[in-house]
């Protein structure tokens, strides 16, 4: 059966390489630049980098091709795509699952993209990158994300830019973008390497990254380091599934797999390699948490020669990385509407796109008028990205693997595989990890936090 999908609402990618552009600008985004060093710091440097690599290899790729084959299958979107593979049956549920995290991922990400934005327009304005002391770094960066305005504009901004690109399309809209914003990205990412490698006492921060420290890894470091990759991939909630439902048959799957995640993995190490060796360089502390990016940076910047414009090409390399995520997160959850509901496109994106950002609200304000307002000790943001991150994207990675292993079956997925390839090479491999690794591997995870 070929389920083909003509709704002319829906597009298609024009070509194999914008595809791929628009894929890796999914994947590379806020789980790269902010979380990934950050959480490298927190957790001894190259021994976690090693296991990262690990469970992006055993667990993330067979899980992305699986998602980029139902899609290209069925053409639509997460929720139709699980209804034509196996008819009104539960395994529906793993769609709507996805709508709902892509739902309330976009919400809180829109807040961090928001941070980004405004961090650009503070580093034009030089404001940024006069820092006499991290603490005042700091202190900047706790009054603004305190202050309800400027939280609220710049989170409406983020959404804006989204919308924007978005509303064109497929091709016109998010192919066209990311064909000129992946670039600027490596671009901008090679040259603060270049900056950050050559100054003075570099190397420390280097050797921190890339010397494994083997006391370091326990299973929590498991925990993160797969929680990590299902997030920087973008897996688990039917985006690439999205993506992949817009792209012609004779796109070779396993090929396009292989270098978003290649591509997702390097532009995460070489970020690293711009952080860490700047931080030693300044003598600052790797182990700084969440506020690594927002506030360790900027004083960074503040002490290096030419640190004002390093920092407006970081924010700003920033930002972009968070625009290109943002869009394949809307672009989920309005082909649902598309398809499903038979919106078209623009009623679509403005209806969710309004919905996402007034839920995304009281996030933006979770650190200021809302800070009091906590539930177990977190705050209404932290609760959205705990549900999202670490149930409902782990969840639905592994029902996804379950169902293309055992319910569709591997066989009729690697038909489809084959469709226009010679031959899938690592076919027996694939089925093997999507079969029992990922499942099993997600199924820990989730038994350890039972424990924890
Ligand atoms: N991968 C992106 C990042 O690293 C975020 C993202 C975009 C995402 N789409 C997603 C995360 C879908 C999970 C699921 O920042």
């Amino acid at each position: 059966m070929t389920v083909s999908n003509d709704n002319k609402q829906r597009g298609f990618w024009k070509s194999r390489f914008g595809f791929i552009l628009a894929a890796s600008g999914s994947a590379v985004g806020l789980g790269n630049i902010w979380k990934f060093p950050y959480i490298v710091g927190e957790n001894g440097g190259g021994a976690f980098v090693i296991i990262y690599i690990l469970c992006t290899i055993a667990v993330g790729l067979p899980i992305m091709l699986a998602e980029f084959t139902i899609g290209r299958k069925t053409n639509l979107n997460p929720v139709g795509a699980f209804q034509a593979l196996k008819a009104n049956s539960p395994w529906t549920g793993i769609g709507y699952m996805g709508v709902l995290a892509g739902f309330f991922i976009l919400s809180f990400y829109g807040v961090v993209g928001g941070w980004t934005l405004a961090y650009v327009a503070k580093s034009l304005t030089q404001t940024i990158s006069n820092f006499a002391s991290p603490q005042d770094a700091g202190q900047f960066f706790g009054s603004f994300i305190s202050n309800t305005w400027e939280i609220l504009c710049y989170h409406a901004l983020f959404m804006g830019l989204c919308v924007g690109i978005v509303l064109r399309g497929v091709h016109s809209g998010i192919e066209r973008a990311c064909e000129i914003l992946m670039p600027m990205l490596v671009i901008f990412l090679i040259l603060l390497m270049f900056r950050s490698l050559t100054l003075p006492g570099a190397m420390e921060g280097v050797e921190f990254y890339l010397k494994p420290d083997l006391s370091k890894i326990g299973s929590q470091t498991i925990l993160i380091a797969l929680g990590q990759a299902f997030f920087s991939l973008s897996l688990g909630m039917g985006c690439m599934l999205t993506y992949g439902s817009y792209l012609p048959e004779d796109e070779n799957l396993t090929s396009a797999t292989a270098y978003v995640v290649i591509f997702d993995t390097m532009i995460a190490l070489l970020v690293g390699m711009v952080i860490f060796p700047a931080v030693f360089a300044m003598g600052l502390e790797p182990a700084e948490g969440p506020s690594l990016v927002f506030s360790v940076l900027p004083a960074v910047f503040a002490g290096m020669p030419f640190g004002n414009l390093v920092s407006i090409i970081f924010f700003i390399l920033l930002a972009i990385a968070a625009i290109t995520s943002g869009i394949s997160l809307l672009e989920a959850v309005v082909a649902y509407f598309i398809d499903q509901r038979g919106w078209d496109r623009k009623k679509a994106v403005l209806i969710t796109s309004t919905v996402i950002f007034l839920f995304g609200v009281p996030s933006g304000l979770s650190f200021g008028v809302l800070s009091d307002a906590k539930l177990f000790g977190m705050n209404f943001f932290d609760h959205i990205d705990n549900i999202a991150s670490n149930y409902l994207l782990p969840l639905g990675g592994m029902l996804t693997a379950i169902f293309v292993g055992w319910v569709w079956g591997t066989k009729s997925a690697k038909e489809e595989i084959e469709k226009h390839e010679t031959q899938f090479h690592w076919g027996h491999i694939w089925g093997f990890l999507i079969r029992y690794v990922s499942p099993v591997a997600v199924l820990l995870v989730f038994l350890a936090k039972l424990f924890q």
